[in-house]
């Protein structure tokens, strides 16, 4: 029971993050705004720790590294968490601000929520064995394919001035986490 505290701390931390937009935003559409931002901002260090768990393990072995290592579906889990909640509030602002957005703005995020929401059903060890190799398959891409998504979200807000501080923020911690899986997977080898 106690090992699956990561999967309440995602929900608690999307609804949290929800909470604050709420709070501070200035009308719907603005307050909706800041929901969908922030949720995504507290998932990324969430779903970072996941992507870098067995890396992380690998590279400075020690007691809490192997227990995010050994717990990492539950990290998982407690992204896919935060996450949903992202999608609830960023339908909630596009509601607001009665944006429209074209079927092929949403195909890259789309796909990234149906992997999400994939690994998150096969997050167990009987998925593991009906699937065999393919659920390895599924989790690699997943994986990295929303580290794809989160690096593209935060990388095009690199140009605009106000968005740049948090842009920084994403992008170097992704760049971090991918730092450490290519020096985990480098010592491995040499080994
Ligand atoms: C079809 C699916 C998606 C849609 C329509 C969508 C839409 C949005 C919207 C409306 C915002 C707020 C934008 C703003 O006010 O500046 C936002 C922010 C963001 N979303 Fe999503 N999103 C989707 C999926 C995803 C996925 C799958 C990820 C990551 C894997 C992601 C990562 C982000 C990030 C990093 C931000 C900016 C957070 C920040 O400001 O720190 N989104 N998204």
């Amino acid at each position: 029971m106690l090992q699956r505290w990561p999967l309440l701390l995602g929900l608690i931390a999307g609804l949290g993050a929800i909470y604050l937009g709420l709070e501070t935003g200035s009308g719907e559409a603005d307050a909706w705004g800041r929901a969908a931002r922030w949720t995504a901002r507290i998932g990324l260090p969430i779903f970072l720790l996941t992507y870098a768990a067995s890396a992380l393990g690998r590279i400075w072995p020690g007691e809490i590294t192997r227990t995010i290592w050994r717990n990492r579906r539950w990290w998982g889990l407690g992204f896919a968490a935060c996450h949903t909640v992202h999608l609830y509030a960023l339908i909630k602002a596009l509601e607001a601000s009665g944006e429209v957005r074209t079927i092929g703005s949403l195909i890259p995020g789309g796909i990234a929520y149906l992997l999400i929401f994939l690994m998150a059903l096969t997050s167990s060890d009987a998925a593991m064995r009906v699937l065999g190799k393919n659920w390895k398959r599924l989790h690699t891409f997943g994986i990295h394919y929303v580290w794809f998504i989160f690096t593209a979200a935060y990388a095009g807000r690199l140009m605009t001035a106000k968005t740049r501080p948090e842009a920084i923020y994403g992008v170097s911690l992704c760049l971090l986490a991918l730092a450490i899986r290519i020096a985990a997977w480098r010592k491995t080898r040499r080994s």
